[in-house]
């Protein structure tokens, strides 16, 4: 299962709170592994990029809450989930069915926590089930992803940063993937069809499957069907 994307929050029918991500990089993972011959299940925030799987493999969600409800009826038979969804911290407190008028007085908005998918997945998850966490950090890069890594119980998390050509809404991205034993690696500036290929080699490493058989990718990456998102 591969999470992918914004969510978004309403305030009222035409208002909401949402983030940079274009889910370029959950689109090419979710790719990548539907090429390998993965049965792979995305699901996705509202976002304008074109499906690198066919339709009956994504479930479109616009909420947090309705992301981890869509996620919660796959918990427990996948085999792996990469939570590359940049689910959105906070909801408004309440939502108004109507568009909320202007008014002379300036508006406060109060928010509650939204639900963190990937640590309500690492508190329920088996011994034969992997998960892959993101971190998007601008500062103590990696003390920040290692707590996360522990706190979501990922056994690996890909560290990225908003930085130009890299992360939110780019083509490209630069990576380092950080493991359980804290180790490091870090790979150049890439297109993300090619980075989803390394995190996915990375994940191979983790598990007891292959994912990645040589020689059974059906479509070339370059020439693929899918990933149009990233191009
Ligand atoms: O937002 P944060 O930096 O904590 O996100 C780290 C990881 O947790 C990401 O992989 C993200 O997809 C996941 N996450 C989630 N549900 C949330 C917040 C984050 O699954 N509410």
């Amino acid at each position: 299962m591969v999470t992918a994307g914004p969510t978004r929050e309403y305030l009222d029918p035409v208002r909401f709170i949402t983030n940079e991500s274009s889910g370029k990089m959950g689109y090419a993972i979710a790719g990548t592994l539907y090429r390998h011959g993965v049965d792979v299940i995305m699901i996705s925030g509202p976002v304008s990029i074109k499906p690198p799987i066919p339709a009956e493999k994504i479930i479109h969600v616009v909420s947090a809450e309705e992301m981890l409800e869509a996620c919660s009826q796959y918990f427990k038979i996948v085999d792996a989930v990469i939570f590359t969804a940049a689910v959105a911290d906070y909801r408004p407190a309440s939502w108004s069915g109507q568009k909320i008028k202007k008014t002379a007085q300036v508006q406060r908005l109060e928010f509650v926590k939204n639900p963190d998918i990937a640590y309500e997945f690492g508190k329920l998850k088996k011994e034969d089930q992997i998960s892959v966490g993101f971190a998007l950090e601008t500062d103590d890069i990696i003390d920040n992803a290692a707590k996360k890594l522990e706190k979501k119980n990922f056994d690996a998390i890909v560290i990225n940063s908003p930085n130009k050509e890299e992360g939110f809404g780019y083509d490209t991205n630069r990576i380092a993937i950080m493991r359980k034993d804290r180790t490091l690696k870090n790979f150049p500036l890439k297109p993300k069809k090619d980075i989803a290929l390394d995190i996915l080699k990375e994940l191979e490493t983790l598990w007891t499957h292959n994912i990645l058989q040589p020689g059974s990718d059906p479509f070339p990456l370059e020439a693929g069907p899918g990933c149009h998102g990233d191009k």
